[in-house]
């Protein structure tokens, strides 16, 4: 939702500005624009609306800029407030054009600021909440000592999640930050200091890192960075270090990041699992919780997520009550904190995140704190909101995603999540340590199986020709089979905009097999698992009212589907770990389907890849 980059010092350029947007595009491309400040000549803005040539036009009208900057703001824009218009495209101004303000987020009391500030004779030139920040630290600027001291007090005023950077054309190179609830984070490579919505933005630039707490502000200047609490009281700024390599978050040449992706994700999945567990069977987490016997006194397991990362906590769920049997709530983060979830001391709440930093599910795991239940973070960004927000924190080591409609992300994070529930069996005496080194074992052999399903690119770019015409999708699947059917559903919406829906085999019956008729194409999910047979019914079912059938199953099973159908053969694994290889074909024929509509598969409409507002 928006992203922000910012720098000032020595080697503050146009390019970095526009390069770092390039890298935050996933987060929106509505429009883009920066603004870059001189030692004595003022602000010059930039801004261009186009959707994804936005950037393209903004790179070379802002090229052909030469004056020699100090500082520079950009932004790339997913509409919240007002249309993807020119005029509501940021960097935005105040009355006078002596403050530019860059903004992820939402101002939720923005009609009621604005209205204040209209009543006193302020001009607006946008439909944006953004502009109305300008317009506050404009009105505050004459009574503050600099432009960090007005922020602040502004900040006081404002409701909502978000990020700002603003900077000022009475303090040239100085720019300020504001964060709550919001990524953002500083960066420096000893030249330029940097701020960046995400670390791909800055992660050629910048040697160090450094987090921004929430509710705070941030002062760079040249000479470096300082980080404040709202009353101006100097905190002490904390480093992380970043593994990512610039290479990891280019395309490489790959045709898109997804694709690229898609195929990253035996190495990511390897990754994420090595030298997890000791040899006793304990799970090794990347920040421990304080206390160490959390472990024993759980008895309920909530796990909180959004979209894809949603459909790996549901495959969590069939691990952790078999292995553990410990009962796990699954709720969709964006409900979870206005329903009373019944949770206490003793419940563990495992968020899980690719970002860290989805607003939804940040917002669930303080709920989660505040009734007291002991939290995890599962998540892929090192550093995210969520990851210092939870007691403890399993990352994901993916890689940066940059495509929108994420892949090796979420078969890490199913990976993560099944080494979880061995780790609570463990504690529980459910499993010895003996079964669950054997069941690591055989998480470790799946990267070998994912590379085999790679195999089926080309498999699948058939069967997207073959299929990718027809109006409607099912996917339909039982156990651990229906949360990859959701998947695969969501897919295939995200990026082709077909009416795609995931379903539960057994479901089909109880109406939505109305739907079904010789336009529809069902994808059923029959590999080995626990109720294969009773999915072979469901595809009976199916195959009386004339649909088309595509079967993903296992090899030595071809003879279920007739002449006129189609079998897509996957690597038989245990069952509980079958979602982490069944979800790749599906992954690919989405993405084979959207190329052959011609949609840009990185950027599809409408969708951000971090969504930091409610
Ligand atoms: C996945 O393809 C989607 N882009 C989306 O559903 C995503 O999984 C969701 O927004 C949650 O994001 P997160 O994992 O960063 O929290």
């Amino acid at each position: 939702m928006c992203g922000i980059i910012a720098v000032t010092g020595e080697g503050a350029s146009v390019e970095i500005l526009t390069t770092g947007l390039r890298r935050l595009e996933y987060r929106g491309y509505d429009s883009a624009g920066v603004v870059v400040q001189t030692r004595s000549d003022g602000f010059a803005r930039y801004r261009a609306a186009g959707g994804t040539k936005s950037l393209v036009a903004l790179e070379e009208e802002a090229g052909r800029y030469h004056g020699e900057i100090i500082s520079g703001i950009g932004h790339t824009r997913w509409a919240t407030h007002g249309g993807p218009t020119l005029f509501n495209a940021h960097p935005h101004f105040d009355c006078l054009e002596e403050i530019a303000i860059v903004h992820n987020g939402i101002l939720e009391n923005f009609r009621e600021l604005k209205e204040d500030l209209l009543a006193v004779g302020h001009v607006f030139s946008s439909e944006t909440d953004t502009e109305v920040i300008a317009h506050l630290i404009e009105a505050q600027l004459p009574f503050s000592r600099n432009l960090a001291a007005a922020v602040a007090i502004v900040a006081k005023r404002m409701r909502g999640a978000m990020a700002f950077v603003v900077a000022s054309a009475g303090e040239p190179g100085v720019l300020v930050g504001f964060k709550r609830m919001a990524p953002m984070v500083i960066g420096t490579d000893g030249k330029s200091w940097f701020l960046a919505s995400d670390i791909p933005a800055i992660l050629d630039r910048a040697s160090t890192f450094y987090h921004i707490d929430d509710e705070h502000i941030v002062i760079l200047k040249p000479s470096g960075a300082v980080m404040c609490d709202l009353d101006l009281h100097e905190v002490p700024l904390e480093s992380f270090s970043v593994d990512w390599t610039l290479e990891s978050a280019e395309r490489s040449g790959f045709d898109d990041f997804m694709s690229k992706e898609i195929f990253e994700q035996p190495g990511a999945l390897r990754d994420t699992l090595a030298g997890r567990m000791t040899p006793d069977g304990s799970l090794v987490l990347d920040e421990q919780p304080a206390d160490p016997d959390l472990w024993a006194r759980i008895n309920k397991v909530f796990i909180v997520a959004c979209g894809t990362s949603y459909h790996a906590g549901m495959v969590a769920k069939y691990a952790i009550e078999h292995w553990t049997k410990i009962p796990v709530e699954l709720d969709i983060s964006s409900e979870f904190r206005y329903r009373d979830p019944v949770v206490d001391e003793r419940t563990l709440v495992v968020a899980v995140s690719q970002s860290g930093e989805t607003l939804d599910t940040l917002a669930a795991l303080h709920e989660a704190r505040n009734l007291g239940a002991q939290t995890l973070a599962v998540c892929n960004v090192v550093g995210s909101s969520m990851a210092r927000l939870a007691d403890a924190v399993l990352y994901t080591r993916a890689g940066p995603e940059v495509g929108v409609a994420a892949t090796k992300t979420h078969t890490s994070q199913i990976g993560a999540l099944m080494m979880l529930a061995l780790q609570l069996a463990k504690v529980k005496g459910q499993l010895y340590p003996q079964e669950v080194q054997e069941l690591y074992r055989q998480l470790l052999s799946l990267p070998n199986k994912m590379s085999e399903v790679l195999e089926l690119w080309e498999e699948m770019r058939a069967l997207a020709l073959r299929y990718g015409g027809r109006s409607r999708f099912y996917f339909i699947g039982r156990h651990v089979g229906y949360p990859v059917a959701l998947e695969g559903a969501l897919k295939l919406k995200e990026i082709s905009y077909l009416p795609a829906e995931g379903y539960p085999a057994g479901e089909l019956k109880h109406g939505a097999i109305a739907m079904l008729d010789a336009d529809a194409v069902v994808f059923a999910l029959a590999t080995r698992t626990r109720l294969y047979e009773k999915v072979m019914s469901n595809i009976e079912e199916v195959r009386a009212r004339s649909s088309s059938i595509v079967v993903l199953g296992n090899p030595g099973d071809e003879s279920v589907v007739n002449a006129d159908e189609s079998f897509v053969a996957v690597p038989q694994v245990h069952p509980l770990f079958a979602p982490i290889v069944d979800v790749i074909p599906l992954q690919m024929f989405a993405y084979h389907v959207a190329r052959g509509l011609g949609n840009d598969v990185d950027r599809p409409r409408n969708l951000a890849k971090t969504v930091t507002v409610e």
